[in-house]
């Protein structure tokens, strides 16, 4: 089937607990979701994936947890003071306010060159307003996208000292604690420091569900290499990360790479490759079907410099007063010091559970002709493992047993009960929300200690014994450690 689109999954996520509009009992707030019972499971479960691939099945990776608000010299020094922003414009007639760039990439015949040369409220003068439809535009003027704040309980509202910014990526936190890591854990260049956490942009123009909100969640790693062997690297890791999505089941059909122009890449940028998600299917254009799930940036050399405390600019003047360490890394073996290029894929938790739901929607009508929805979501991301179900709820020996059975299994994986309708309401229910096993006991249970499972995907039911199900669920479930 072709797949959904995102309206079908919002209201999925909402009647079966993953994803609520945050605030609804005070009329929401704009773009702010709330993730629901099932949703927290799915976003741990990604976290837990992400994490266990990133740091623990391989040798060169550390982890990290740094805090939201740091001090406001990184901000400073990273570029985001100054750099961080988006161009907006505002309509005089309804003062709506718009992305400029945005804008532009919907009317594709104004050529980048003009873009270049006219001013803003020349390019678009013939633009109709989204909201109104009159066309008397501001010019364009930078917006700073970092969430701003004030330290302190004496601080006063406008008291520079006591700025601070909410962290717009976890990335900076990373290379703070460059050196800590590496003297800590002695290690070598190459490695890497990973990171999840949340991130804050004031977005001009959030939307498009969980796609893109003010308040979301990154899953980092700062991958630092020899300068020179920072190509080579960069390559390995696009690879790594196309394939870390389809070894959960995202579709290849639904996945490109998509290579930055020049003119795209942040000022760090040596080269920056994005995986993109089919997000939009319904829009009519092939293009405009696409967009970032991740990014894998060459990011040079540039964060660890601009952080050290010595570097000279081209007129031998200090670049960075503010830092107390030089970050550079002395390389043992080669007799060598320099400081490290670094590799850094980036992707975002929530864009990554849409991507996974949508990919995982699928519908299949039963034998009475009615159309079922099924999650075929991959079994380490599904938020439940197995349902165990009575058959007879009236039955207390029926129950007393599926009882017991939920009990043995949950230490070992996520396992709820349920009787709270007939078999086939409860086998739906489950489909929905992408248990990949039922398990259900019935009166010949009770005589011959055997329970009937019963897949998700293929509908198929086998019986086995209670003695053996914990054993045949994690086979099968393939349950990591
Ligand atoms: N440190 C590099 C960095 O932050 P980015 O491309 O701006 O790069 C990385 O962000 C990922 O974070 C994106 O690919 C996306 O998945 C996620 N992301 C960024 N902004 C987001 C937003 N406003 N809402 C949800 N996810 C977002």
């Amino acid at each position: 089937m072709s797949a959904p689109n995102i309206e079908t999954i919002v209201s999925l996520a909402k009647r079966r607990g993953f994803v609520f509009p945050s605030s609804e009992i005070y009329g929401g707030l704009g773009s702010a979701w709330d993730y629901g019972p099932l949703g927290v499971e799915l976003c741990n479960n990604v976290k837990r994936a992400w994490w266990r691939w990133m740091v623990y099945e391989r040798d060169d990776i550390e982890g990290l947890d740094s805090s939201i608000i740091l001090n406001r010299s990184v901000w400073k020094h990273s570029g985001h003071e100054e750099t961080f922003s988006d161009p907006l414009v505002d309509c005089r007639e309804c003062n709506s306010r718009f992305r400029y760039d945005k804008l532009l990439d919907e009317h594709p015949p104004v050529s980048a060159a003009l873009r270049t040369l006219m001013q803003p409220s020349d390019v678009m003068r013939d633009f109709p307003c989204p909201n109104c439809g009159k066309s008397n535009w501001t010019e364009s003027r930078p917006f700073n996208l970092m969430f701003r704040t004030q330290l302190g309980a004496a601080a006063a509202e406008d008291d520079p000292n006591a700025l601070a910014y909410l962290r717009p990526e976890t990335a900076q936190g990373i290379f703070i604690n460059f050196h800590l890591v590496q003297q800590t854990m002695r290690r070598k260049v190459p490695f890497g420091i990973a990171q999840i956490g949340k991130s804050f942009r004031n977005e001009v123009t959030p939307g498009n569900f969980i796609f893109r909100t003010r308040e979301f969640e990154q899953m980092e790693m700062e991958y630092f290499v020899r300068p020179g062997e920072d190509e080579t690297a960069h390559q390995e890791w696009i690879d790594n990360c196309f394939n870390w999505y389809t070894s959960l089941g995202l579709s290849r059909d639904n996945l490109r790479l998509y290579e930055q122009p020049k003119e795209e890449l942040a000022h760090y940028a040596k080269r920056t490759v994005d995986i993109h998600y089919r997000f939009f299917p319904e829009r009519a254009e092939e293009e405009k079907h696409w967009d970032e799930l991740m990014g894998i940036a060459n990011r040079t050399d540039f964060d660890l410099r601009a952080h050290s405390k010595n570097p000279l600019d081209a007129e031998g003047k200090r670049v960075n007063p503010d830092s107390t360490e030089d970050l550079s890394y002395f390389d043992e073996a080669r007799k060598e010091r320099y400081y490290p290029y670094v590799i850094e894929p980036a992707a975002g938790v929530n864009r990554s559970v849409l991507a996974f739901l949508m990919d995982a929607y699928s519908e299949r009508t039963n034998d009475k002709g009615e159309t079922r929805v099924i999650l075929q979501l991959h079994p380490d991301l599904a938020p439940i493992k197995v349902a165990v179900l009575p058959l007879a709820r009236n039955k207390p020996e029926i129950v007393g047993m599926a009882k017991g059975i939920k009990r043995a299994l949950q230490p070992v994986m996520r396992a709820v009960y349920d009787d709270t309708g007939g078999i086939g309401k409860l086998y739906a229910r489950q489909d929905e929300t992408g248990t990949p096993f039922c398990v259900t006991v019935d009166h010949q249970s009770l005589e011959d200690e055997a329970v009937t499972v019963r897949d998700r995907d293929t509908w198929e039911q086998e019986r086995v014994k209670v003695a053996d199900l914990q054993q045949h669920l994690r086979q099968r479930l393939e349950v990591r450690g």
